[in-house]
């Protein structure tokens, strides 16, 4: 900015009265400019992050090839939708359609997204620092791709999530702390990926809407948060095919809306209390060694 006003005033020095009279005006004038520059998103901004997106895959089956079209309004693309107030794009839904490639950083500027799918295609590769703008984002969708990379720790600014799936793609590496701030988030399924590290044991205190936990297949350790008894609206928890030790807490039979407790294949053991009748809870043993476990096998899973 300030530099931008030096280039304006420079050029205008021929003598000082009209130093004087151009100064003020050509600060409005460059304030302004740079304003237009910087701020203003509208409809064009959204055509031409689509435009993008669409020029970074391969679309097999030419789905996009004629729809995504500047002849025609980007409100009426195929698989996407706008706001009625705004209108600016709200959904971008592009689930099953074969799409491969990668996902550019121009998708950032979609300022206005709610809804993001781009489930069972083939896009791969690391995901954009830039998708940490969409400040709306309320669910967030792509499983069975073949994204790559750390976790994303720009997740945790979607202050908004609600679901979040990344389930079957190759991200590595923990589960950044930032990702514990969503407090919004309802549902997040991370299956079938490589995640190591641990979880936090004031997960549910930070969390504690959840009603679904995938994290199935990966290779996370440690304890069972302490704190899950906090998600009192939890349906499933997903966690068999990881490394997690130690005791699984009794008090999880006080979960009256548990109806899935998947923990094969991990080194947890603990006493359980009988759920409550109104639970059906499906535990699976393999490679556990609970005892009293019988209490809450109502169906071998
Ligand atoms: C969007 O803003 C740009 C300037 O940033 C302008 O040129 C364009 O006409 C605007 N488009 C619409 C549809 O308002
Ligand atoms: C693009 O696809 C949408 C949704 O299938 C359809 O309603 C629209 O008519 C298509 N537009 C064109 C120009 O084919
Ligand atoms: C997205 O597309 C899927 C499959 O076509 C559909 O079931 C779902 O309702 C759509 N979601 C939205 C928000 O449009
Ligand atoms: C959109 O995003 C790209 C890349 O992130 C950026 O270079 C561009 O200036 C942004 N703004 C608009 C209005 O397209
Ligand atoms: C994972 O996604 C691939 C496609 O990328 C699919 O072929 C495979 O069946 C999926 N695996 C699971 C476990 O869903
Ligand atoms: C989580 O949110 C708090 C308060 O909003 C903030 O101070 C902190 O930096 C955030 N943590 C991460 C890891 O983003």
């Amino acid at each position: 900015m300030i530099s931008l006003v030096l280039v304006c005033v420079t050029n205008k020095t021929t003598n000082m009265r009209s130093f004087f009279f151009f100064v003020p005006m050509l600060i409005l004038h460059c304030l302004v400019a740079s304003l237009a520059m910087t701020i203003v998103k509208n409809i064009t901004t959204d055509q031409s992050a689509l435009l993008m997106f669409k020029a970074h895959v391969i679309d097999p089956h030419s789905v996009l090839a004629n729809n995504w079209s500047i002849s025609y309004p980007v409100c009426n693309w195929v698989g996407v939708s706008c706001g009625a107030r705004h209108r600016r794009v709200r959904v971008l839904n592009l689930s099953n359609i074969g799409l491969q490639g990668t996902i550019p950083p121009y998708l950032g500027n979609l300022s206005f997204l709610v809804y993001l799918n781009f489930g069972q295609n083939n896009l791969y590769g690391h995901l954009p620092n830039e998708l940490g703008q969409l400040h709306r984002l309320k669910s967030f969708g792509l499983e069975d791709n073949k994204f790559s990379g750390s976790f994303p720790s720009w997740i945790g600014m979607l202050s908004k999530l609600q679901i979040l799936s990344l389930r079957n793609n190759s991200f590595t590496g923990p589960i950044p702390w930032s990702f514990y701030n969503i407090s919004s988030l309802k549902w997040f399924n991370l299956g079938f990926n490589s995640l190591s590290g641990t979880l936090p044991n004031d997960m549910c205190n930070r969390l504690p809407k959840l009603q679904e936990i995938y994290l199935h297949s990966n290779k996370l350790f440690g304890q069972i948060p302490s704190s899950l008894s906090h998600c009192t609206d939890l349906r499933r928890l997903w966690m068999s095919d990881n490394k997690f030790t130690g005791r699984l807490r009794e008090n999880i039979g006080n979960l009256s809306k548990l109806r899935d407790l998947y923990t094969a294949n991990n080194h947890l053991q603990g006493t359980l209390a009988p759920p409550s009748k109104r639970v059906h809870i499906c535990v699976s043993m393999l490679q556990n060694s609970f005892r009293y476990v019988l209490y809450l096998v109502q169906k071998i899973c």
